[in-house]
């Protein structure tokens, strides 16, 4: 079988070149990062979780007219997408103060915000992804205002779908991140959804207990991380009710 081309490994995924010009392969890895990679463990069965939660959640954005990069599931960790020109933007929607958010302004993690806050970072690792503002953004280049306009409606409707989503299955969605990025269409350009919705780039909490079900279970050393996203997809009814986490392959005697 010929060998296929690899684009680019990030701490996550690996994206590889796609069967079609214009398209990409996402490879989900098991590899678990947080505080921009000074934290980092495998965790078995993560990859697949997230390929399929991602698919889950892109396919439904794209049901309710919210174009993403998802193009179709190529096995249980890859999936195939739409190349885009990423925006090096972290595109964050808060509902209630966590995380950053809460250390930075002094505010009680689990406070319900007046509105949901839209903030954005730039995507640099060695920088830590810093906060910058529309100030830094529109001087810089890296977004025209027509962008900052359609970024911000995105990042809304991709809130409400998720926050109802969630909300269905005894989840708040505390926040999430999101990647977007440009695409062409002759003389067009489009803003797409890209890189991945998944409890890696959401907080997800319990309604009843308030029990974590996202990546903050790593970050903290709060139980196991499979458990929690399993439990996401099952609650989702992306994997069945029944079944056991993923785990290593067992014989079978
Ligand atoms: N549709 C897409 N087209 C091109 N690049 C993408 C697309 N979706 C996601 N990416 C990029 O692919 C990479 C995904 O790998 P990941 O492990 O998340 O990387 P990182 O460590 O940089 O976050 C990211 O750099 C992301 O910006
Ligand atoms: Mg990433």
């Amino acid at each position: 079988m010929a060998r296929r081309k690899k684009i680019y490994e990030g701490k996550a995924k690996i994206l590889y070149e796609g069967p079609e010009p214009g398209t990409i392969v996402q490879y989900f890895k098991d590899d678990a990062t947080a505080f921009n990679a000074e934290k980092k463990d495998v965790i078995d069965g993560k990859g697949v979780l997230n390929n399929r939660l991602s698919e889950y959640f892109m396919n439904g954005l794209a049901q309710i007219g919210v174009p993403t990069h998802f193009i179709k599931s190529l096995n249980m960790r890859e999936q195939l997408v739409r190349q885009a020109e990423i925006i090096p933007l972290e595109v964050i929607v808060r509902n209630y103060a966590a995380g950053t958010m809460s250390k930075r302004l002094g505010i009680d993690e689990g406070t319900q915000l007046p509105r949901p806050i839209v903030e954005y970072c730039y995507k640099d690792d060695s920088l830590g992804d810093p906060l910058v503002s529309e100030e830094h953004i529109a001087a810089f280049g890296w977004a025209s205002q027509q962008d900052m306009d359609d970024i911000l409606s995105l990042a809304l409707r991709v809130n409400d779908f998720l926050s109802g989503v969630m909300f269905g299955v005894g989840i708040k969605l505390v926040d999430f991140k999101i990647e977007i990025g440009r695409v062409f269409e002759g003389d067009f350009q489009r803003l797409i959804v890209a890189d991945e919705i998944s409890p890696d780039s959401c907080r997800l909490w319990d309604i009843e207990t308030g029990q974590k079900l996202d990546k903050d279970v790593f970050r903290r050393d709060l139980g196991s991380l499979t458990d929690a996203y399993t439990e996401v997809a099952k609650r989702l009814g992306v994997l069945p009710q029944s079944s056991t986490p993923i785990t290593k392959p067992t014989l079978i005697n």
